[in-house]
């Protein structure tokens, strides 16, 4: 009999948060644990973890019902509702934000939410890491994931590593078209960064290893998904990412975040460019111009599919206690240069590259203001048509 596999989900949504769209108040998390950990006992969901960065809830689950599962799910889903009835009863800000229906149907995807979901059979070590962000869009992961998985700058484990270099499939989604591509790594890398670098269109859905150790990492996208042809974008993503042996290694996959500031689109209004900042969940408050781009890295042992972290052993889910990577000092460095280079892209004011091209934009006055101009403007063409003195002296 095949080995079960373990489920790993990741299921976020911004219902409200105080001050702007800062931080949920503490009572959200709270609800959100406490209706996890009823469903824990209920033998639904193996474990859980519940944080959030910046204004988003980010429920991590263990379980061994498959992705998409209803039950999963709908658990996130009731969480997401009672954190939105205590946001509305706070008057909290963007209270219900990403709530899209008031009808669950079994799944939360196109309901708002955004989902991450893994499956694979757990090693005899299997070390995750979660990457959540907010204000920024699912193509911000692009750029450090094609780092980790094509670069072997970055990645020496692709040079050294047999099973690694055996290389990776990229499932990739063109947002636009509501379409999707397998494209293998090595031999199609250049190929693969010329759809990746459109991030207005293109994003990683899904790394799987071509070695055979399964799923290496799966990116939130749902949104994307949702309204084919229009762009949808700013969704603020999540990504799981298993590690070591045939994978990239813990810290082959923190390094970019370090060795390079990275501009990400989806800040202030879900408009603007700025730069990746790596924080602990507890310093993602978005504190500067609604941002920088908050992105956050905690790490968990699978345990027979529970979240081994640093809590005392046999404590129940909601006590856990990840390691919180970019938390640490060493990315102190990283946090300065965000902020520099966030501060640059600021002083271009409204005009692009600080804010999105015009079909990304989250929202514009443009349309209205050259509707309102459209008796003002002068056709140049018609102006030019008429015969010149010039003309009429040679006449
Ligand atoms: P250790 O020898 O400390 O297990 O490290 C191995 C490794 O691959 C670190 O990336
Ligand atoms: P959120 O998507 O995190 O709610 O941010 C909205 C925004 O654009 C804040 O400037
Ligand atoms: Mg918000
Ligand atoms: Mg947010």
């Amino acid at each position: 009999m095949a080995a079960e596999k373990v489920t790993v989900s990741i299921i976020k949504a911004d219902v409200g948060s105080v001050v702007g769209h800062s931080r949920p108040h503490p009572s959200m998390l709270q609800a959100a644990k406490e209706i996890l950990a009823d469903r824990q006992k209920a033998g639904v969901i193996e474990d859980f973890y519940v944080t959030r960065v910046g204004d988003d809830i980010n429920l991590f689950m263990t379980h061994y019902r498959g992705e998409g599962d209803c039950e999963v799910h709908g658990a996130a889903w009731e969480c997401f509702q009672k954190a939105t009835k205590i946001a509305k009863s706070m008057k909290l800000y963007a209270a219900g934000q990403d709530i899209l229906t008031d009808a669950f149907s079994g799944n939360v995807k196109g309901a708002g939410p955004g989902s991450a979901e893994m499956s694979f059979v757990e090693r005899g070590s299997e070390p995750l890491l979660f990457f959540i962000a907010d204000k920024t869009e699912p193509s911000a992961y692009s750029l450090p994931l094609t780092r980790v998985f094509l670069d072997p700058f970055t990645t020496t484990g692709l040079v050294i590593d047999a099973r690694a270099k055996k290389g990776f499939d990229f499932e990739i989604h063109d947002v636009m078209d509501n379409r999707k591509v397998v494209m293998s790594a090595p031999e199609e890398a250049w190929s693969i960064l010329s759809l990746l670098g459109d991030t207005s269109r293109y994003a990683i859905k899904r790394v799987e290893a071509r070695s055979g150790v399964g799923p290496a990492c799966v990116v939130s996208t749902d949104k994307l998904n949702l309204t084919a042809g229009k762009y949808v974008g700013k969704d603020d993503p999540v990504c799981i990412c298993r590690c070591q042996s045939g994978l990239p290694s813990v810290g082959e996959y923190t390094q970019p975040f370090i060795n390079h500031t990275m501009l990400v689109g989806g800040w202030m209004r879900g408009s603007h460019i700025g730069a990746f900042y790596p924080c602990s969940p507890e310093d993602s408050d978005p504190t500067y111009f609604d941002g920088p781009p908050r992105i956050c890295c905690l790490g968990f042992q699978l345990n027979n599919g529970r979240l081994q972290g640093l809590e005392p052993l046999g404590s129940l889910g909601g006590e856990h206690t990840p390691v919180d990577f970019f938390g640490s000092s060493t990315f102190d460095q990283a946090r300065i240069d965000s902020v520099k280079a966030s501060r640059f892209m600021r002083s271009q004011g409204p005009f692009v590259p600080s804010i999105l091209g015009a079909e990304e934009m989250e929202y514009t006055s443009r349309p209205e203001v050259v509707d309102e101009l459209k008796d003002r403007f002068v056709d140049m063409d018609a102006a030019r048509s008429g015969v010149c003195d010039h003309d009429k002296d040679v006449e």
